[in-house]
């Protein structure tokens, strides 16, 4: 734990770290862990496989559909609600069993958007939900699958999938041959933005945002702009350090509380956290 901010040490102080930084420099204090890989092939036990799509799941999904504000439908009762899903009139998917809707849902999310859960304005023809194996998430085929199994698993249903012998149909294109693995250092300020997922929840400078796309938290492309000037006597990098540790003591307005995660603290190096706030502060 010594080299990860604790938060209460933390608390001590925002901007004297950061003039602790220009004056010392804080060195890395943990050694770097060798990356685990999430998907490496052989023979894996179905506790194993549910296992993993676990922590997968907690990750990419619990963001979403935590139950907490609405932003997703809980997914406890999937393994029954699915078969009503593909009966309805607005369905326009092909699954015939749960591990296909699941799959679809995954992929094709807008195959079927859960009513009032649409895109504003869609009528609930699109769904805001990422599609898994791309973008923010670009999850492989075995990641899905090990996902799909946990679901069956927490539906009480037979876990049908296995992981894939090799990660063959990855849809990374700009991914690193080996998963980062949560432990893993970021490199950079995109990688460790992309490593806390932040930009499954919003817009970020040079992250590739379609025209109209909601996303549950604030637009922070502009945020070099305004953060400096929103709490007296806290410039910019304070601001925003401050916001990513404890989102919830100053709200962005028209967002309610407790949507971003709380616990970065706890997972963040200093060094992550001082590439995403220098990253965020800087002009775009
Ligand atoms: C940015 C928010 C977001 C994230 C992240 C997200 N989802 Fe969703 N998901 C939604 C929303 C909103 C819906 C409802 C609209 C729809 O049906 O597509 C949904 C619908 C679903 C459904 C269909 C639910 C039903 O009752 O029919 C499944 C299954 C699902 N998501 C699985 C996942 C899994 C697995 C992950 C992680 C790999 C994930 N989602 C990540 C927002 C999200
Ligand atoms: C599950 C969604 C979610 C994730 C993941 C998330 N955020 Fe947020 N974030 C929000 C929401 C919602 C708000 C607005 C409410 C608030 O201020 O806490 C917010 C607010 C912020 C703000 C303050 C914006 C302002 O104008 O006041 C910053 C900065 C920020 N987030 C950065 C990050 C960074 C960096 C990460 C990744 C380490 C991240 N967020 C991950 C949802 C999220």
């Amino acid at each position: 734990m010594s080299g990860f901010l604790g938060v209460t040490t933390y608390a001590v102080g925002l901007i004297s770290l950061f003039t602790a930084f220009s004056y010392y420099g804080i060195p890395q204090l943990v050694p770097e862990p060798p990356p685990a890989k999430e998907n490496s092939t052989g023979t894996m036990t179905t506790e194993e496989l549910v296992a993993m799509g676990s922590r997968i799941y907690a990750r990419a999904c619990v963001l979403c559909h935590s139950g907490v504000g609405d932003r997703a439908p809980k997914l406890d009762a999937i393994g029954t609600v699915w078969r009503e899903r593909t009966r309805d009139v607005r369905y326009r998917g092909s699954a015939r069993t749960l591990e296909d809707y699941l799959r679809e849902s995954m992929l094709e999310p807008s195959a079927y958007v859960v009513s009032g859960f649409g895109k504003p304005g869609t009528n609930d023809a699109e769904s805001p939900m990422p599609a898994a194996a791309t973008g923010a998430m670009a999850l492989s085929a075995s990641e899905i699958n090990a996902v799909i199994g946990y679901l069956q698993s927490m539906a009480g249903d037979k876990v049908t999938v296995t992981l894939l012998p090799d990660p063959v149909d990855r849809a990374k294109p700009s991914a690193p041959a080996s998963e980062p693995s949560v432990a893993a250092k970021a490199p950079d300020a995109i990688s460790a933005l992309r490593k806390f997922q932040c930009d499954v929840c919003h817009a970020l400078p040079k992250f590739p945002v379609e025209e109209g796309e909601q996303r549950p938290g604030p637009d922070l492309r502009g945020i070099w702009k305004t953060a400096g000037h929103r709490v007296d006597g806290m410039d910019a990098k304070g601001f925003i350090s401050e916001s990513i540790l404890f989102p919830n003591k100053k709200l962005a307005q028209g967002f309610e509380p407790d949507l971003m995660p709380n616990d970065y603290g706890d997972q963040m190096l200093v060094a992550e956290l001082q590439l995403i706030v220098d990253y965020l502060a800087q002009e775009h």
